[in-house]
């Protein structure tokens, strides 16, 4: 019950935090990343309570909707004393939050089941038909173009080019989307990867067929 409690506090408080959202952390995102989470945890046998709560409160810390990530990590940290969750739960939602963003390192280790699962549930809602959604709008949002020939992924542009900061929607998945995949940890994630990533590279296939004139 006390769970329960907590669990629809968070929504609540989530919900308000990213309701409006355009830079592809709005609430849907949420949603979908806590369903997710909800079966990765059964099929992993992960503890499904704070795997919901991480998942709820992941992106309430993110660098990009607060001043630094610093103050993002306080805010989730103060919400979680004042609804006086217990100190073993706040801890190690603080710490699969601290450790799961894809700017904290892509390969660093999650060092609990409940870390894999949130981790791998988010990172799912970057791979297929709706990362490909989120990313266009990102990139609009971003004022990016849609895709520049000319303008190659990040790894192998020039120092010029990547001085400017411009990248564009198709760069981003190869420079980012395609590699996910990979870096999953759970076999359920992975499983549910392999055809959203085929998805993608189907996309990206028919995408340059049309630029080039060729579909
Ligand atoms: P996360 O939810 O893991 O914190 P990000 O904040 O990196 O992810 O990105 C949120 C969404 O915006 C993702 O779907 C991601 O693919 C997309 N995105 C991030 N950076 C870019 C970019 N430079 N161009 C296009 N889309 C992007
Ligand atoms: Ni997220």
């Amino acid at each position: 019950m006390e769970r329960e409690r907590v669990l629809s506090r968070a929504t609540e408080f989530a919900r308000a935090f990213h309701e409006g959202e355009a830079s592809g952390h709005d609430w849907p995102h949420i949603e979908r990343v806590v369903r997710m989470a909800r079966r990765l945890a059964a099929a992993e046998g992960a503890d499904p309570f704070v795997c919901e709560l991480a998942a709820l409160l992941h992106d309430v810390a993110d660098e990009k909707l607060n001043p630094s990530k610093e103050e993002g990590l306080a805010r989730v940290r103060e919400w979680l004393q004042a609804e006086s969750v217990e100190a073993e739960t706040a801890g190690h939602v603080m710490d699969i939050i601290s450790t799961m963003s894809y700017g904290a390192g892509e390969n660093t280790p999650m060092r609990t089941a409940e870390g894999r699962v949130v981790r791998d549930a988010d990172r799912l809602d970057a791979i297929g038909a709706i990362a490909i959604a989120r990313t266009f709008v990102y990139a609009g949002w971003k004022g990016h173009p849609i895709h520049d020939p000319a303008l190659p992924p990040r790894e192998q542009m020039t120092r010029e080019q990547y001085r400017h900061g411009k990248t564009t929607a198709i760069n981003h998945f190869y420079e980012k989307l395609l590699k996910l995949k990979r870096l999953l940890h759970t076999e359920t994630a992975k499983t549910i990867a392999d055809e959203r990533h085929r998805f993608m590279e189907n996309y990206l296939e028919q995408f340059h067929k049309e630029w080039n004139g060729d579909a």
